[in-house]
């Protein structure tokens, strides 16, 4: 049988990719966490690899499991992740595809949290996680030459998209709608729109797969065209 093999576009490139989400710790056995599955950030992994990237792969605690053939780095924690990641540096592009906490509990506590009996309730406080996607997109010498970002949104999804692309300072959002309705969370298709400088590209809703090549064989066109 004749078997075409995907041409090697990006052998002897380094793409980091974050996946999953994160688990932020509230006690030794209760954490914060988010309903990411891991599932995009796995299949755009494979892609890169399927393309000859070399990949290092940071994922948080997914469904999921990490694909074969790639440098996996299993981390916690967003401040984990973002220690991860500048690990792995320096690197040709970044994928930021991880469902990082927003916040971590300030006053996680050593030992298990006990109800006292009286009734109280804990009172728990928050801290920012830093934003690795907009630290990464600020760097300076070390910055790759391509940094993509994500935006799960349920609403003003393409405004909303747009507007974090340009505050983080990344080159591309992959945008999509998660409202509970398009049963994108969790499920196995995306609709996604690619926004650029150059502008919004909108994708018709393909397998996370689908999605997760033509992102690979556009990362390989942008970095072989040397316009990351
Ligand atoms: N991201 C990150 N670090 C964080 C938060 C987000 O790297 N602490 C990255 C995500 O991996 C994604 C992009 O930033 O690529 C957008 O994530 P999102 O949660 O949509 O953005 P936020 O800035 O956290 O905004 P929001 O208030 O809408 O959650
Ligand atoms: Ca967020």
């Amino acid at each position: 049988a004749v078997v075409s093999l995907p041409a090697r576009v990006l052998s002897g490139r380094h793409v980091i990719v974050t996946s999953g989400p994160t688990h932020e710790p509230i006690d030794p056995v209760r954490y914060i966490a988010n309903r990411s599955s891991g599932a995009q950030g796995a299949a755009i992994a494979a892609a890169l690899r399927d393309l000859g990237a070399r990949v290092s792969f940071i994922t948080g605690p997914a469904e999921v499991p990490p694909p074969e053939g790639v440098a996996v780095v299993a981390v916690e924690t967003a401040r984990e992740m973002r220690a991860a990641v500048e690990a792995a540096l320096p690197a040709d592009a970044a994928v930021m595809a991880a469902a990082v906490a927003d916040w971590h509990v300030a006053n996680a506590r050593p030992g298990k949290i006990k109800k006292d009996g009286s009734g109280a309730l804990p009172e728990l406080q928050f801290a920012e996680n830093p934003d690795i996607l907009a630290w990464i997109s600020q760097l300076g010498r070390e910055r790759p030459s391509l940094v993509v970002g994500f935006a799960a949104e349920t609403d003003d999804v393409l405004d909303n998209a747009a507007r974090k692309r340009k505050r983080k300072g990344c080159d591309w959002i992959v945008a999509n709608d998660v409202s509970p309705a398009t049963g994108i969370m969790g499920g196995t298709e995306n609709a996604v729109t690619l926004i650029s400088e150059a502008g919004a590209e909108s994708w018709p809703r393909l397998s996370k797969d689908e999605v997760a090549h033509r992102l690979a064989a556009r990362i390989a066109d942008a970095l072989n065209a040397g316009d990351g």
